[in-house]
């Protein structure tokens, strides 16, 4: 998967998740803002809607094609386990930071896959699969950061979402911000103040 990765000093990495339309350079200024000494490994997804990369392809707005999501997330799953070999970072201190379709997916790998993230800083996330076999989530912590009036992610997919991965067992936690769908600084500061206390 076309990829950066930056070593830094810390033992903690993260796995950078952009949004519709996105690269793997989008979100590594966020990052930085976050933890500047953290490794970074962030990655371009794979299909292409109308020349914009996504992680997974969707049949309208907010409708999955879950075949196609099923197997890009196994896909980026493979694709962390042999980049950790590869770069030499510990595959059980990797948390994601994802925005949108980039956050849908790493919700999904933690939906799919036991022990594939430490934690997971989620911006305007969605429920991936209502389908998924949730596995355990002990001792994984997961912030959410949504929007009141997202009409892309409305409020009660961020309420599901935040049952579904405190009933598996991740310790959670949602901020609100009275926007839509954007990324704002507040929410990216709310996230850090969020990360300092749990990593
Ligand atoms: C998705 O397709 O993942 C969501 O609709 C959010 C987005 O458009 O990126």
């Amino acid at each position: 998967m076309q990829h950066i990765f930056e070593k830094g000093t810390k033992p903690v990495t993260f796995l950078l998740l952009h949004g519709t339309g996105g690269t793997e350079h989008d979100l590594i200024g966020l990052a930085k803002e976050i933890d500047a000494d953290a490794n970074i490994l962030s990655v371009r997804g794979q299909v292409l809607e109308n020349g914009m990369p996504r992680f997974f392809r969707r049949l309208a707005e907010g409708v999955f094609d879950m075949e196609d999501l099923r197997f890009r997330t196994d896909e980026l799953h493979n694709f962390v386990q042999s980049a950790a070999k590869e770069y030499n970072f510990d595959v059980k201190n990797v948390v994601a930071i994802g925005y949108s379709n980039g956050a849908n997916i790493a919700g999904n790998l933690l939906f799919r896959h036991e022990g594939s993230l430490a934690g997971a800083i989620l911006h305007h996330p969605m429920v991936p699969d209502r389908e998924a076999n949730i596995p355990s989530l002990e001792n994984v912590k997961v912030w959410m950061g949504a929007g009141t009036n997202d009409s892309m992610c409305p409020p009660q997919e961020t309420e599901e979402l935040e049952q579904l991965l405190s009933a598996a067992g991740a310790e959670t936690e949602v901020a609100w911000f009275n926007f839509g769908h954007q990324l704002t600084m507040q929410e990216v500061q709310q996230a850090k103040a969020w990360y300092e206390t749990k990593f």
